[in-house]
């Protein structure tokens, strides 16, 4: 607890002299998410504060593409995140060749590019997605199908909810594909009257089984509106241990998956980047151009 504390002390006083904001996802752990955090949220709740932050430093407490993406809205900021290893097994299953190759094979069909990506498949893509807009953004092309890359559950369960069709991508969560129906029904049967809330990256198995999917900000609001009870998040661990702090009456029934790049993410890193300035997220500027348009195309939706 010391050194909590004694980085958490210096934490507030390297912002106050660098100008600096923490912007943190929502499963960062509780000593980041409750203690240092300035804003906390989903991938777009991130995105847009980004957007609108006046910060000269904006750390992002998350993961790299989430850096990238507030780097390209806001590009006159200097955007750090503590470790470069913070990856994403979405952004890392595709690459900038792979979507050109797809618009080849399915010429004027639109392609739709979750956040979970980097600045170079966002530059090939019409519009990005979040989990929590990515029925809006589909619904709002007017097609009857769409290229949604690169997280292949997502787009299977937003074609459920919508209808439309959907061109995929072997892409996955490798936190929340390892989750299965067979465990949350003995979960339900362990836990009677559990409320089970699942996000969109699960397999539609999963999702059928739940009683609401949506991204992390919809499963916070969802919690909000029902204080009491038990809940089930079929999510990264952090989530559950942030809302509990926040929401003593409900009984959060774990376990859960972690995610390892959410969780290079450290107290001590965020210091040492406020301390250091490190490491610089930096894009090209004509790529970021070209990234932002389908960001910001999004955003406006
Ligand atoms: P949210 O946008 O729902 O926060 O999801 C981001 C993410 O990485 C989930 O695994
Ligand atoms: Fe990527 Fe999954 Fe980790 Fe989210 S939880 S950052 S989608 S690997």
């Amino acid at each position: 607890w010391a050194t909590f504390l004694d980085d958490i002390r210096a934490i507030e006083e390297l912002k106050q002299q660098r100008n600096a904001i923490i912007l943190a996802h929502n499963y960062q752990t509780p000593e980041i998410f409750h203690c240092v955090a300035d804003i906390r949220g989903d991938s777009l709740a991130l995105a847009r504060e980004a957007q609108e932050a006046s910060a000269d430093v904006i750390v992002m407490a998350g993961v790299h593409f989430m850096a990238e993406t507030a780097k390209m809205l806001n590009p006159d900021s200097t955007v750090l995140i503590p470790d470069m290893r913070a990856g994403c097994s979405l952004a890392d299953s595709i690459t900038a060749a792979d979507v050109r190759l797809l618009r080849e094979r399915h010429p004027g069909v639109p392609v739709v590019t979750y956040v979970n990506t980097s600045a170079e498949v966002k530059a090939e893509s019409d519009i990005c997605c979040t989990s929590g807009n990515a029925k809006r953004v589909v619904e709002s092309l007017g097609t009857d199908r769409v290229i949604m890359i690169p997280d292949e559950f997502l787009a299977r369960n937003i074609e459920a909810e919508t209808g439309i069709k959907m061109i995929t991508w072997p892409g996955h969560c490798e936190v929340h594909e390892r989750f299965t129906p067979q465990e949350i029904t003995r979960m339900r049967e362990d836990n009677p009257g559990v409320v089970v809330l699942a996000h969109p990256e699960c397999p539609p198995e999963v999702v059928a089984v739940s009683d609401f999917s949506g991204s992390t900000a919809m499963m916070s609001d969802y919690v909000q509106a029902h204080d009491g009870g038990k809940v089930l998040l079929v999510t990264e661990c952090s989530m559950s241990d942030n809302l509990a702090l926040l929401h003593p009456k409900i009984d959060f029934v774990r376990p859960c998956n972690m995610c390892p790049h959410m969780k290079r993410i450290t107290l001590s890193g965020l210091r040492h980047a406020l301390e250091t300035m490190t490491h610089e997220v930096t894009i090209d500027p004509a790529l970021a151009a070209r990234g932002r348009r389908a960001v910001e195309r999004m955003l406006a939706i």
